[in-house]
């Protein structure tokens, strides 16, 4: 005697296959998502941040940020940047490092982004590709330099404008322990407004202890991966860990932008996190920022 009745074990069979299915159908979704598909729906995303004290000349800047491009050779990639700027040129272009995977990429990246003179300058700091990859550095800095890029490997200089001033920072790359952000603040003036550009975030708590009011970095790629509701299983920050990974976060009278860059490392694998620009859009507000993240891609 059969408790079940004779019928079932087949149609558990039919449901299992059908769960199967479903599932390979998923996994090869997100494969073709992942590699053939994300990696090249770069966005333009516009930030919009009210910050304190803002000085007249960051005020109605488009201030554009470029991470992580890993340019090796002319692609997509290259072809959209260039044409966002020429579309958009910016009053600043901050670029936070990693412009190449290797040195056959400089003379690509340079043709990217050489042409573009945005009136309040290029600065630049270098990521771990660069001071891994490059082996003549002195060259490569002449070179940006030639370019009137302004170079800054722990150092800040004074941007003066409309009767005000304003000091951008950078500190070397992060990742191979080459930044010293109180060798990069020596000397800006107590209560100066002062933007700090990192290859990574993990400059961060530090420079949030020194009173900077907004650092920008990338590095992370936002993790190319993340999970939803998990966020992204890892991401090449040691000293930070996930705290921050993408998007923008706030602490004390600090504000951090972290890029999702706009290439790829290891594995060409965007998921759920799609590359990006920045545009960033600053307004002056009288309140200071208040602990905690504003908003991030992923939780982490
Ligand atoms: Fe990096």
């Amino acid at each position: 005697m059969s408790l079940i009745g004779e019928g079932d074990p087949r149609g558990v069979g039919d449901r299992v296959s059908l769960v199967l299915a479903a599932l390979i159908v998923l996994f090869l979704s997100l494969v073709f998502r992942g590699f053939l598909v994300e990696p090249w729906r770069i966005e333009r995303t516009v930030i919009e941040l009210e910050l304190p004290r803002l000085p007249a000349p960051l005020k109605e800047a488009r201030i554009v940020i470029l991470s992580d491009l890993h340019t090796q050779s002319w692609g997509y990639r290259e072809l959209f940047i260039a044409d966002q700027l020429r579309r958009h040129p910016p009053d600043l272009l901050l670029l936070s490092g990693d412009l190449i995977s290797n040195s056959g990429g400089v003379n690509t990246v340079l043709e990217v982004l050489g042409s573009v003179h945005p009136r309040m300058g290029v600065f630049f700091v270098r990521g771990n590709n660069e001071v891994e990859e490059i082996a003549d550095q002195q060259g490569f800095i002449e070179r940006l330099t030639k370019l009137g890029w302004t170079i800054l490997m722990n150092e800040h200089r004074k941007i003066e404008g409309a009767g005000e001033e304003f000091y951008i920072a950078g500190v070397d790359d992060p990742n191979n322990d080459l930044d010293r952000l109180d060798k990069a603040l020596e000397g800006i003036p107590s209560g100066a407004f002062t933007v700090l550009l990192a290859h990574t975030p993990e400059p961060f708590p530090e420079a949030v202890q020194a009173g900077v009011n907004l650092v920008v970095s990338g590095h992370t790629h936002g993790g190319q991966v993340q999970v939803p509701v998990l966020g992204p299983p890892w991401v090449d920050t040691p000293r930070t860990g996930r705290m921050y990974t993408s998007g923008v976060y706030r602490e004390e009278g600090s504000t951090l932008i972290v890029s999702r860059g706009v290439g790829w490392s290891i594995l060409p694998l965007r998921l759920f996190c799609s590359p990006q620009l920045i545009e960033l859009r600053l307004r002056a507000t009288s309140c200071g920022p208040t602990r905690g993240p504003l908003s991030r891609d992923g939780p982490s």
